[in-house]
C-alpha cells in the first residue's frame, strides 16, 4: 500500500522499463502481404496505401531478398489479375502457369528459408468480385470449396509452405486439409482466415487488387453472407474452434485494431498459434494522418503493433512490418 509502494520506481528510466517491459516485438512477428502483378521492372503504388507497391516478379524476386536479409522470414502472397482473365469460378487460379504460381516459385527460388504462404479465395480470379461462386442470387458455398481446395494444391505443387483461406466459407478448411492429404501434401500448413468480420477496412486492399465486388441483381453488393457481423463475438469462437477440428494449424483475427477483444478472447482460449491482420484501412489511415502531421507515425505505428501482439498474437500481418523492423 502507498507510501510503501510506487507503481513510477518501475518507470523512472529507459533501463528500468526496458527490463519490466512485458511485450517485446521482433522481426520474426512478422507476415508481409505482398501484391504482385505482370509485367518487368513494376512496382506501383497503391494510390490508397502510400509507400506500399505493386510489383512484377523480377521486382518481388529483389523485395524478398531485402525483407530475408532485415529479419522478417514470412510473406502472405497475393496477385491481381487482368480483368479478362477472370470468370465466375475463377477458373485463372487453378492454371499451373498462373501468376500466383509463379510468384511462389520466384520466392521459393530467391529465398528458398522465407516461409511462402498464398491467399486462396476466389474474388481476385472473379468476374464479380465475390470470394465464391456466384448463382442464382446466392455464392454458392460447397461448389466453391471444391474450387478452393484444388486451388489449395495447386499453390502447394507449386511450392508454398502454407495456404491461407480468406474466404469464409462453411467447411472449407475441411475440404481443403483432405485435398492436401489426398495429394500428398502432409506438410503444406494452414492458416485459416477463421474469423474474419465483413469490414469497411478491406477498401484500399480492394483497390490495390482491383477485386471489389460489382453490382449484380438480387446479390448484395458487400460480403455479409459469408464474412462475420462485426457485432458478434461468440461466433468468433465458433468459427475458430470449427477451424481447428477441421484442421487448421494456425488461426486468424481479421481486421486487426478494433477487433482486439476478439484476439485476447480466442488466445485465452485455443492452443494453436493466433494471427492477426492489421489491414489495408488501418494501414491507410495512420499514412494519411502522418501524411498531415495530425500523428506521428512511428509512434503511432509502434504503439498499435504493441497492442496487438500484447491481445495475444503470435503472429502479425502487416504493411509496417519493414517500417517497424527498420526502427527495431
Ligand atoms: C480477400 C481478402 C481481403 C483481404 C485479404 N484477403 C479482402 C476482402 O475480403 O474483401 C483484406 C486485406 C486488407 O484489407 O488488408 N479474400
Amino acid at each position: 500500500m502507498y507510501p510503501l509502494l510506487r507503481n513510477r520506481r518501475l518507470r523512472t528510466s529507459d533501463a528500468i522499463r526496458h527490463l519490466v517491459r512485458e511485450t517485446v516485438i521482433t522481426p520474426s512477428d512478422f507476415l508481409v502481404p505482398l501484391f504482385v502483378v505482370e509485367g518487368k521492372g513494376v512496382k506501383e503504388e497503391i494510390p490508397s496505401m502510400p509507400n506500399y507497391y505493386r510489383m512484377s516478379l523480377d521486382v518481388l524476386e529483389k523485395e524478398v531478398k531485402e525483407l530475408w536479409h532485415m529479419g522478417l522470414c514470412a510473406v502472405l502472397l497475393f496477385v491481381k489479375v487482368d480483368d479478362s482473365l477472370k470468370d465466375n469460378k475463377g477458373t485463372e487460379a487453378l492454371n499451373p502457369d498462373g501468376l500466383m504460381q509463379r510468384a511462389v516459385k520466384t520466392v521459393k527460388n530467391a529465398c528458398p528459408e522465407l516461409l511462402v504462404m498464398t491467399d486462396v479465395a476466389l474474388d481476385p480470379f472473379s468476374s464479380y468480385g465475390h470470394d465464391g461462386i456466384v448463382a442464382d442470387g446466392t455464392i454458392l458455398n460447397d461448389d466453391t470449396c471444391e474450387v478452393l481446395a484444388e486451388m489449395s494444391v495447386s499453390h502447394a505443387t507449386a511450392g508454398a509452405d502454407f495456404v491461407a483461406p480468406s474466404d469464409m466459407m462453411d467447411g472449407r478448411i475441411l475440404t481443403i486439409r483432405e485435398a492436401l492429404e489426398e495429394e500428398g501434401f502432409q506438410n503444406t500448413g494452414i492458416m485459416s482466415y477463421s474469423a474474419k468480420y465483413a469490414s469497411a477496412f478491406y477498401g484500399p486492399f480492394r483497390d490495390a487488387l482491383d477485386s471489389a465486388p460489382v453490382a449484380i441483381k438480387n446479390v448484395p453488393k458487400d460480403k455479409k453472407t459469408y464474412q462475420m457481423d462485426a457485432a458478434n463475438r461468440f461466433e468468433a469462437l465458433k468459427e475458430t474452434q470449427q477451424d481447428i477440428d477441421e484442421g487448421a494449424d494456425i488461426v486468424m483475427v481479421k481486421p486487426g485494431l478494433c477487433y482486439l477483444d476478439i484476439v485476447r478472447e480466442i488466445k485465452n482460449e485455443v492452443e494453436v498459434p493466433v494471427a492477426v491482420y492489421q489491414v489495408s484501412g488501418e494501414y491507410a489511415m495512420l499514412k494519411a494522418a502522418a501524411q498531415r502531421g495530425w500523428l506521428d507515425h512511428d509512434a503511432v505505428m509502434m504503439e498499435q503493433l504493441i497492442a496487438i501482439k500484447r491481445a495475444g498474437a503470435n503472429i502479425i500481418a502487416s504493411y509496417f512490418a519493414k517500417d517497424a523492423v527498420k526502427l527495431m
